[in-house]
């Protein structure tokens, strides 16, 4: 049915915020994208009425989030790196941990190859958020990123515009067909098992299949992308993964097998899961990392 103007009734944020609301956040950030306005903004202006306009623009918003669908996927933007991104149902949602990950590599980068020019390979891209966020951060660095997934590749090549980088993103199963071999090598796969029982219903419900499950153990994306990894590997590399909980050990023994004279450093995230693991070569300079 459609909302008659006149049958609007005055509705300000205070009345959207009303304490004890559910789905309080995913509110304020509808409101925020409606309104055009920061959180402290919101908070501030609690007294502001909204226009039709607005109003019907944040009813629309407001029947998704009752729909319990991710605030991301309803707003089709998500921040990472402090930066902004384009998402839709076709991309994992950019999550904090994949932060840390992009963060601890780029330490590892700095230290290793200073502002050397470097290749860096990104498997599983998705929305492109690691492969575009380190071009940033490694102004000398020629990217690649996979993905098997067209339309994730889609959404990629949105975000490299809105970002200017020079990112090369490739349609390809992990990395076949890629034949230069790169210093840096970093992936986020797929790695919860089939059956886990561990897996929020927000996150089964909405989010692409193939971005989540990485077979029965979740680790077969770890096996299938180590197995080769040497012959796209420089001698001199930094091997980087994030991944499951409790998988490093057996993340590691892949790893070491066909890496014996790397160093392996396992890292926790912010919940204290081991959940980044760092092979990296150790010809150079004899540094301690
Ligand atoms: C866990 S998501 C990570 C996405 C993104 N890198 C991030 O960190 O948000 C894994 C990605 O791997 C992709 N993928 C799954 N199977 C693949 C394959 N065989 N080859 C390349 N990419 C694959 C999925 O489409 C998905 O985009």
């Amino acid at each position: 049915m459609k909302i008659k103007k006149e049958n609007l009734k005055k509705v300000k944020i205070k009345d959207i915020l009303k304490p004890k609301t559910v789905h309080e956040n995913e509110k304020k950030l509808a409101l925020m994208q409606v309104l055009n306005l920061s959180m402290p903004e919101i908070l501030l202006n609690k007294e502001k009425i909204l226009t039709n306009k607005e109003q019907k623009k944040y009813r629309k918003l407001e029947k998704q989030i009752n729909k319990e669908l991710p605030i991301q996927y309803i707003l089709k933007e998500s921040y990472f790196y402090n930066k902004k991104f384009i998402v839709n149902k076709n991309v994992l949602i950019p999550r904090p941990e994949t932060e840390l990950l992009v963060e601890e590599t780029n330490k590892l980068i700095k230290d290793k190859f200073s502002d050397k020019k470097i290749n860096i390979l990104d498997i599983g891209t998705g929305s492109g958020i690691i492969a575009i966020t380190l071009n940033i951060l490694n102004k000398n660095s020629n990217v690649i990123a996979t993905d098997i997934s067209k339309k994730a590749l889609k959404i990629a090549k949105k975000n490299q515009k809105i970002h200017k980088t020079k990112v090369k993103f490739i349609k390809t199963n992990l990395y076949n067909k890629i034949d230069e071999k790169f210093d840096v090598i970093i992936s986020n796969p797929p790695y919860i098992p089939n059956n886990s029982k561990n897996i929020e219903l927000k996150v089964k419900n909405n989010e692409p299949q193939i971005a989540l499950y990485g077979g029965k153990d979740g680790l077969y994306y770890y096996r299938q992308i180590i197995k080769d990894l040497k012959t796209i590997t420089k001698e001199n590399h930094i091997i980087a993964f994030e991944i499951g909980e409790n998988e490093e050990q057996e993340i590691e023994k892949l790893l070491k097998n066909n890496f014996p004279k790397d160093k392996i450093i396992i890292k926790k995230d912010f919940n204290d899961f081991n959940r980044y693991i760092f092979s990296i070569s150790q010809i150079d300079n004899n540094k301690i990392i």
